[in-house]
């Protein structure tokens, strides 16, 4: 229930002031000359309730797998609240309290890795690995190993150099040209596959196809590879057993810094680890990260690296350029660490990365049980609660269902008050992928309840 802290006027007007000033995220705004757009008013646990007083189970963390704890998390406000009292903010050129601790404790869960630095988006974050790779380029290989890889289906970021690195067409378009020196490579998702193959063998064509790009582009023109662990807007898509060793030897014998994106993956979401790579065993260069770091209780991301590549930074003192030489204003909030420190005890004390591998199996579970009945979905994929189910119009060919179909499920979910995913405006013809991600505190009941209503949704749209 809401708290009746709004007055149904009160909640009028806001509608009304939404309809005529907010730009939304993502949204084409005509419908909302004869309808309201949706207002998300409060949120409790894994629920949230709209304008009209309706509740929704909210199987998307915030709609973009963000609120990870779940929402109503006084703790983190009060950390919040103490901290911008005692200190909001400070330029990151000097330290923090939250900032060095939350930077210690993240430390301690990414054996390998010693440095962060603090950003206020994941775009943000990858851009700032990015700069760095052109920095080393410049010191160490004379400017030449400029280029970044990035794979096909692959998201990293809504900025110009980010959409660069993209590897979703139809959410690039028309917002070219890109910035140069950036190089796509083949996708792993093997449901898809680009050769006729499976398993082992596809991991070993996918890497095999990467090589075959960084022989053409020149090894010693290849600065890094950015990937996301399990590609998310892209279709849910995690790599085929034996892809990962094979990346890591190749960045090793091409002298190629790996990039890993866990914005979407990081800090629990997949479950028994704190991020994504740490299932595969791969010891990236820099991890960056941002959604579920403070759970959305405030704006923070990092770009966290190794001690190597920290080292190339200040291995000459007497080069006045020998630094990295960025500021990101708001990297010196201090509500994001202290959010981000308090979100962090919350899951190791709730045991929440354990949760989410029982609950993500029981979500693969239940999605497998209702691809035996329902002809349309082609495909689940998923690695704790980051889970996909790709629809198809035919199983046999694998033609993608038509998006307004999708669409429809999404609707007919949010009519049963649950609040699902598709993938959306990414890959040209392939907006098919349906995604769940409720927050990580999620119980039995609270799966059942969503996948029954997508089973209901798909009896609905597809009979
Ligand atoms: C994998 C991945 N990387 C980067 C980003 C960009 O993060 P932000 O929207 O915080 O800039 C996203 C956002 O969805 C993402 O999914």
């Amino acid at each position: 229930m809401m708290d009746g802290t709004l007055s149904p006027n009160d909640i009028s007007h806001v509608v009304d002031a939404d309809r005529a000033h907010v730009w939304h995220h993502l949204t084409q705004h005509k419908p909302f000359e004869t309808g309201e757009p949706r207002v998300i008013i409060e949120g409790k646990g894994v629920r949230v309730w709209d304008q009209h007083g309706k509740d929704y189970l909210d199987a998307v963390s915030g709609g973009v797998w963000t609120v990870n704890v779940g929402y109503g998390r006084e703790s983190i406000a009060n950390a919040v609240r103490d901290q911008l009292v005692k200190l909001p903010y400070f330029a990151g050129s000097a330290g923090s309290v939250p900032g060095a601790l939350f930077a210690e404790k993240l430390i301690s869960k990414m054996p390998g890795m010693t440095r962060v630095y603090q950003t206020n988006s994941g775009s943000e974050a990858n851009e700032k690995a990015f700069k760095m790779v052109r920095q080393i380029a410049h010191k160490r290989h004379g400017g030449k190993k400029y280029k970044i890889l990035y794979r096909d289906r692959d998201y990293h970021g809504s900025t110009l150099a980010t959409m660069s690195a993209g590897g979703q067409d139809e959410r690039n378009m028309q917002y070219g040209p890109f910035a140069p020196g950036f190089v796509r490579v083949p996708h792993c998702m093997e449901y898809r596959a680009q050769w006729d193959l499976s398993g082992e063998a596809y991991a070993e064509a996918s890497v095999n196809a990467i090589e075959e790009v960084i022989l053409a582009e020149g090894a010693d023109t290849i600065g890094a590879l950015c990937l996301e662990p399990v590609t998310a807007g892209g279709g849910v898509i995690p790599a085929p057993e034996g892809y990962w060793p094979r990346i890591q030897e190749l960045c090793r014998k091409y002298d190629i810094l790996l990039h890993i994106d866990e914005v979407v993956c990081g800090v629990g979401r997949t479950g028994s680890e704190w991020f994504g790579y740490q299932h595969y065993g791969v010891e990236p260069d820099f991890v960056t990260m941002a959604k579920g770091v403070a759970s959305g209780y405030a704006a923070i991301a990092c770009c966290v690296t190794s001690e190597r590549v920290f080292e190339m930074f200040k291995d000459d003192d007497t080069d006045p350029l020998n630094y990295f030489r960025d500021i990101s204003t708001f990297g010196g909030c201090t509500a994001g660490p202290a959010a981000a420190l308090e979100n962090m005890r919350i899951i190791e004390d709730e045991g929440l990365l354990e949760n989410t591998t029982r609950m993500g199996a029981r979500l693969m579970d239940n999605l497998r049980a209702l691809q035996e009945h329902h002809a349309v979905i082609g495909d689940v994929r998923g690695v704790g609660l980051f889970c996909g189910a790709e629809l198809v119009a035919d199983r046999a060919t694998k033609e993608p269902a038509a998006e307004k179909q999708v669409a429809q499920v999404v609707g007919e979910c949010g009519k049963q008050g649950v609040i699902i995913g598709a993938t959306n405006r990414s890959v040209p013809g392939f907006n098919n992928t349906l995604c769940f991600s409720p927050a990580l505190i999620s119980t039995p009941d609270d799966i059942d309840e969503l996948s029954d209503a997508v089973d209901k949704a798909l009896s609905t749209v597809f009979g």
